[in-house]
């Protein structure tokens, strides 16, 4: 196949005519962008992580400039891609031979066209630049007064939301899915546990570092109930992917009667659960913590009402009764490196923690 483009002996820019394998190139190309033009943001809308579609003061102004910069970019690369077609595929009066090449000659004007692109370009630019700084001064800050104000630590490989009062007796600490009441801003203060992690939650923006040693405020808010979707963004370790976690937002009403029911202890077991509770404290409860039990632990995450999460191991397993079975019998065939060792207890006794567990409502 003959070059598209290059400099004739007298150092002329050229362009070959009529070059089948020119034509080919283009036609494939141009299908190729069709296709993925309507394939990519589809297949990105219903991923369960996704950023073109928000709720929320703050992931509004976010989506329209994501919205707007894709489409200015689609614009562009059209109007490129349509200029470079029509230079390839077709010049006015002149035969279609193979190989042949036209000199882009002065008198054309060319050189006018490349001022006029520069212009076109720098106000596109320019005006990208102004929406975005606009847009960041816009999210800097909510508007009104945060409602709740949660402190969230990423340590390795999971979140610890504790959420803050005044009154001490309302604070209480749980980990992964993080409730908030819907249509108000909610504080997060943020605090690397170990490493560095970053906490996102495109749906509701909100991305920020978590760093040791410092607390990072940023805000977030939901405008309509439902389950958003986060992930840790920095790389932090062997299972930086398996580092998520899930927003519930919910009416303000829902949301105070959660908090009610986190802060008491879950009800007393019986029977083989009774059993489990004693080995539980035994084995897990240096590290976990259940509320109104001997099980005091802070490495790993508080368990006290496990069986409201809709997902164990930092959002990416489900809570059903199998997987919890096989994460507490051998967590590490399910997330390796995760820092849950396996249990040295028999069969029956994982069997019988797994039937505490399940008591933890
Ligand atoms: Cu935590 Cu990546």
């Amino acid at each position: 196949m003959p070059p598209v483009s290059g400099w004739d002996r007298s150092g002329n820019l050229c362009v070959a005519k009529g070059s089948p394998g020119g034509q080919v190139i283009v036609v494939r190309a141009f299908q190729a962008a069709i296709l993925l033009g309507i394939l990519l943001p589809g297949a990105a809308l219903a991923a369960p992580l996704q950023y073109l579609s928000g709720a929320g003061d703050k992931a509004t102004p976010v989506v329209w400039l994501t919205w707007g910069v894709l489409a200015i970019s689609v614009i562009v690369m059209v109007v490129i891609a349509g200029l470079l077609a029509g230079a390839i595929w077709h010049r006015p009066g002149q035969g279609w031979t193979v190989g042949d090449k036209a000199p882009i000659l002065a008198d054309e004007g060319g050189l006018n066209w490349l001022w006029i692109g520069v212009c076109v370009s720098a106000l596109v630019l320019l005006f990208s630049i102004v929406w975005t700084v606009k847009v960041l001064a816009q999210i800097q800050a909510p508007s009104a007064r945060p409602a709740v104000t949660i402190e969230v630590t990423g340590k390795q490989w999971w979140w610890q939301a504790r959420y803050l009062s005044d009154d001490v007796s309302q604070q209480f600490t749980t980990a992964n899915e993080i409730h908030i009441p819907t249509g108000v801003p909610v504080r997060l203060k943020l605090i690397g546990g170990d490493v560095i992690h970053s906490f996102w939650v495109p749906q509701l923006a909100g991305k920020m570092d978590a760093i040791p040693g410092q607390t990072n405020e940023t805000w977030i808010e939901a405008s309509a109930p439902g389950t958003y979707r986060g992930q840790c963004t920095e790389y932090c370790g062997l299972q930086h992917s398996k580092m998520a976690l899930l927003v519930v937002a919910e009416p303000d009403f829902d949301f105070r009667k959660w908090w009610a029911h986190q802060l008491a202890a879950p009800a007393a077991p019986e029977g083989r659960a009774l059993m489990g509770q004693a080995d539980f404290q035994g084995q897990c409860g240096s590290c976990h913590a259940v509320r109104g039990t001997e099980a005091e632990g802070a490495l790993g995450p508080d368990l006290s009402h496990l069986m409201q999460r809709a997902t164990i191991a930092s959002g990416v397993l489900p809570n059903d009764g199998p997987t919890l079975a096989h994460w507490i019998a051998d967590p590490q065939s399910l997330k390796p490196g995760s820092q849950m060792p396996a249990p040295a207890l028999s069969e029956y006794q994982l069997a019988n923690v797994h039937a505490y567990l399940k008591t933890l409502d």
